[in-house]
């Protein structure tokens, strides 16, 4: 008896003696990456990339998956189900890790190199108040691509997008009917409150669940309460608010690497090579065929040859500058590169995104105490507390704006953070200007602040990316054209989402916070009145900039003069070369990409395996 109380009394103190040297190692990661990454310099190009010699084989795979981002993780576990099938997955960046694997890391992990930094040329129309009138977009860039350094918030969309999209290309496959079917297949959800479990699989690889309820995000959800907004599970088609579900596993990044590629890793069919930049695809031009990819790894060039197929998941930026390096594109455009054109399609003519306004910050008189940093990361190790929400967002809710309402279709999003601590970081990350960083920011106390994101679901307005040379190592030439349409339907979509932040404001249980919009006027919008319509669209247009979302630059069509690539993903012209990432989509949706780029990825799966069966 004595005897095992002794053991179990060690056992307890080698547990806590673990547990401290764990804390130790997290805490010391978090400030170490933090005081790195105030000097971080974000790459300008992907020279470092690139490699000496004429290329070498490297091999012949049934299949290759160009990208191991979101979408290539889905498909490369999906194809290397068939034994029979060899795999090849060529990913530029590396794998994911501690770090990564921290909710509450973005926005800094957008300062390694994780992040592949582009930037848009200078705007006219938006990100006005953003460091030379860019807007950043970071991408993700390893295993599991932009999941590494995303939030994490799983947003479907609306069943309409899907019922448009499927009647867009002709090919019921991609209605909500069907796609319900994969969103479930791909699942795992945990149970919590709200849910709606006819619309929840559980069994599959990509867990996902409510965030939990903290005080912050309890005001939010009564004040939209008392403005008639009910608290609901947005993914099964309804308006209202809720606690964010994520991808985050005992408050770990869930990212699609770990959901997808990790459990199906020692497949001996699946072979996975990192720090593989893709240059090119290579085409017999007579037979109209992909005959496989050329690419630099660790300084050497190689090409790899394809038996089936190439499957392009580079993602909106990375497929559609390799698709016009390797001649398919716009003609007029692949020539004045002298690029010999191969397939005149038009991509990259349609970038789209959900374009936010970032400019909403409110102050509370309620104190959020401030808990240090070993705190927040003792209760990270058990799973809970600030460390595993991403990137601070707690609360989501989607209304109508005037263009949809009575249709139960949103297109004004609203994202809550609570007591947010303004930091020169995310002033960095954002691409905030000095005085907008500064009208933004001031009066604010720590710990007694929030901000509402106000997100355009269904933004008008189209962008385009271009090759910038026909160097493959230069980053490309992207123009968001953020609230350019000629309507203006995007800014009024926008102003709306505001005058609804504004009302939030004026209910009982904010009141009763005496939650009051902070850091206004802009400097850049004094000539306006304070709060008139003319002053906020001034505003608008100095801050509104990307939601990260860009989406459509290959999109799907019922023919090559409507788009890329056909309902089955395959590129117009080629029976052999299909894409499966963000580019694909056809319209702007309701949600937030990673869900249906995850059904893309499954829906390649299907596809590829009913071509072959
Ligand atoms: C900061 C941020 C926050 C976001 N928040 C959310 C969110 O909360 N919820 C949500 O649903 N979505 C969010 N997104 C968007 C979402 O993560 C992306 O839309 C989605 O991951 C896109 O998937 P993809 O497969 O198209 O591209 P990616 O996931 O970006 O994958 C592309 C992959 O291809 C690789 N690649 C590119 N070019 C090459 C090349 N030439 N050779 C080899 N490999 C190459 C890249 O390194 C990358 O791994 C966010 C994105 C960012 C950046
Ligand atoms: C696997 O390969 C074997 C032999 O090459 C073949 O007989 C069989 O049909 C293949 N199966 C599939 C699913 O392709
Ligand atoms: C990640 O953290 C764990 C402790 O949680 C540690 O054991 C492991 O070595 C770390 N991995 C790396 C690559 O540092
Ligand atoms: C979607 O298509 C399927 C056939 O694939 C059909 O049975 C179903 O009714 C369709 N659903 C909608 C909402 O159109
Ligand atoms: C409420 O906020 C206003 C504006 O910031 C301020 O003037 C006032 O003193 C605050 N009242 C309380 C009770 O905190
Ligand atoms: C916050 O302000 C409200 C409204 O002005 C007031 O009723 C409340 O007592 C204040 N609370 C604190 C903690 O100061």
């Amino acid at each position: 008896m004595k005897v095992s109380l002794l053991i179990l009394l060690n056992l307890v103190c080698i547990y806590s003696q673990d547990n401290e040297n764990d804390i130790n190692y997290y805490t010391t990661l978090i400030t170490q990456a933090t005081q790195k990454a105030w000097t971080y310099q974000w790459p300008k190009n992907a020279n470092q990339h690139k490699s000496r010699g004429k290329p070498e084989k490297y091999g012949t795979f049934d299949f290759i998956v160009v990208g191991g981002g979101a979408g290539g993780s889905v498909v490369a576990s999906r194809l290397s189900e068939v034994t029979n099938w060899t795999v090849l997955v060529l990913e530029a960046g590396n794998v994911g890790n501690n770090l990564t694997d921290i909710p509450a890391m973005l926005p800094l992990l957008q300062l390694t190199d994780f992040n592949w930094a582009f930037n848009s040329t200078p705007q006219t129309t938006a990100c006005q108040g953003m460091y030379n009138k860019v807007c950043p977009y970071p991408r993700g860039k390893g295993l599991g691509g932009s999941t590494l350094i995303n939030a994490l918030i799983y947003a479907r969309g609306h069943q309409t997008d899907y019922d448009q999209w499927a009647n867009l290309v002709a090919n019921q496959r991609w209605n909500y009917t069907n796609v319900l079917n994969y969103f479930k297949k791909s699942e795992r959800f945990i149970p919590t409150v709200p849910h709606e479990p006819h619309f929840h699989g559980t069994e599959g690889p990509l867990t996902v669940k409510n965030l939990p309820l903290t005080p912050q995000l309890s005001s939010f959800l009564e004040a939209n309460e008392e403005l008639g907004f009910d608290t609901v599970d947005y993914n099964a088609n309804k308006l209202g608010a809720s606690p964010e579900q994520v991808c985050t596993s005992n408050g770990r990044r869930w990212d699609n690497a770990k959901a997808f590629l990790a459990p199906v890793r020692h497949r001996r069919n699946l072979e996975i090579l990192t720090e593989s930049y893709v240059t090119k695809v290579r085409f017999d031009v007579t037979k109209r065929v992909a005959t496989g990819v050329e690419f630099s790894h660790k300084g050497k060039n190689y090409f790899v040859e394809s038996k089936k197929e190439v499957i392009l998941c580079g993602g909106v930026f990375g497929t559609a500058q390799i698709l016009m390096l390797s001649g398919v594109g716009p003609k007029r455009h692949l020539e004045k590169l002298g690029i010999k054109v191969l397939a005149d399609l038009e991509v990259g003519s349609t970038l789209r995104d959900h374009p936010a306004f970032w400019g909403l910050l409110i102050g509370t008189n309620v104190t959020a105490p401030v808990v240090p940093l070993r705190e927040t990361v003792q209760e990270f190790l058990k799973g809970v507390g600030p460390l595993t929400v991403p990137g601070g967002t707690q609360g989501i809710g989607m209304y109508e704006s005037s263009y949809s309402r009575g249709t139960g279709v949103p297109d004004i999003e609203l994202l809550f953070l609570p007591s947010i601590s303004p930091s020169p970081l995310s002033r960095r990350c954002f691409g905030l200007s000095d005085q907008s960083f500064e009208d933004l920011n001031r009066e604010q106390n720590k710990g007694q602040a929030f901000r509402i994101y106000v997100i355009d679901l269904h933004s008008q307005s189209v962008g385009t990316v271009r090759l910038k040379s026909k160097n493959p190592y230069d980053y490309p030439l992207i123009h968001s054209n953020f609230l350019s349409d000629g309507e203006n339907r995007d800014i009024k979509t926008l102003y709306e989402g505001i005058q609804l932040v504004l009302k939030l404001l004026e209910t009982k249980v904010f009141k009763a916070m005496n939650a009051t919009l902070k850091g206004c006027p802009l400097r850049a919008c004094r000539g306006f009145d304070y709060l008139s319509e003319s002053y906020w669209f001034c505003a608008l247009r100095q801050l509104t900039s990307n939601m990260f979302h860009p989406l459509g630059t290959c999109p799907m069509g019922k023919n090559p003069k409507k788009g890329v690539v056909d309902s089955e993903l395959r590129v117009f012209g080629f029976r052999n070369l299909r894409i499966a990432d963000a580019s694909v989509f056809p319209l702007t949706f309701a949600g937030h990409p990673n869900a249906p780029v995850v059904m893309i990825g499954e829906q390649l799966g299907d596809l590829v395996k009913e071509t072959y069966r």
